[in-house]
């Protein structure tokens, strides 16, 4: 079940956290990997790892919010390696570096581009990058991970990620209708906390959301990593258009 043998998946954002926890579990499954990251040195050094453990796995560094540069080495890894079967669009910023989660109030309208640049914008780039490949030859997989803030309001100062994530769900429901009769499947993980060692984050602040959650702890890249090879599999080929709410239980639809 849920063999990817033969195909090769594009992670972006996989040099770390989120990312490289799904990167490892498709390579698991047997799919050749992209493994994508603005940091050229954290997408070589997971590369690497995965090869390491006897996967096949390459360094396909770029910035998905850049839609040349997106275009460019897509291209030019489908000439050198092969075709992308699966897209998996991990990337996405929430407040950190430069963004600056804040109340709308307080913001402006850089910062509005900044968030949708990266959470909007940079799905659709990898997205354009590999659609007609994967149409012409009737098989593709698009996963997007978002956040459960784009479908519910969750917290201070998170309106302009909320709204960019929104809009990816939106996009991608949409892009599988566009898609289906191509054989090109489009789901969305609309992800609840994930550890800390993935997220930067730490602390009582943590323990305690973990305590308020159903399920009793936050999640683990490994989570979404499982719904990934699921999603990303021929046996999903029935599953298309959907927002997955993955979230130990905070919210259910
Ligand atoms: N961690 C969580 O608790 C959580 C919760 C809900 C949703 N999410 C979503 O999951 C995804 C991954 O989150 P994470 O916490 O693992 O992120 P992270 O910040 O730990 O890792 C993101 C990776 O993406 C790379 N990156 C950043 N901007 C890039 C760009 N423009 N082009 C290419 N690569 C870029 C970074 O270098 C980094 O290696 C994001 O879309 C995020 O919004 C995360």
């Amino acid at each position: 079940m849920f063999e990817l043998t033969g195909r090769t998946a594009l992670v972006t954002g996989a040099g770390q956290g989120v990312g490289g926890g799904i990167a490892e579990a498709l390579a698991a499954q047997g799919a050749q990997v992209a493994v994508n990251d603005l940091d050229p040195q954290r997408a070589e050094d997971k590369a690497k790892a995965l090869r390491d453990a006897g996967h096949n796995a390459h360094a396909v560094p770029f910035d998905v919010t850049d839609h040349g540069a997106v275009r460019d080495a897509v291209r030019a890894f489908e000439r050198s390696v092969g075709p992308v079967d699966i897209l998996v669009n991990n990337v996405g910023n929430a407040g950190s570096g430069e963004f600056r989660p804040r109340p709308f109030r307080e913001s402006d309208p850089a910062d509005w581009r900044r968030f949708t640049e990266v959470n909007l914008f940079g799905v659709m780039n990898c997205v354009k990058a590999v659609i007609d490949g994967m149409s012409a030859r009737r098989y593709g997989r698009i996963i997007t991970i978002a956040s459960g803030s784009g479908v519910v309001g969750q917290a201070i100062g998170v309106s302009l990620y909320a709204a960019a994530k929104g809009g990816a769900i939106a996009f991608m429901r949409h892009l599988a209708m566009e898609s289906a009769a191509d054989g090109v499947t489009a789901n969305t993980i609309a992800l609840g906390l994930i550890d800390p060692a993935a997220s930067g984050r730490e602390g009582a602040q943590v323990r305690e959301m973990a305590a308020r959650l159903p399920v009793g702890r936050i999640g683990l890249p490994s989570d979404p990593a499982a719904m990934c090879a699921y999603l990303a599999s021929n046996e999903a080929s029935w599953i298309t258009g959907q927002t997955l709410h993955l979230n130990g239980g905070s919210y259910t639809s």
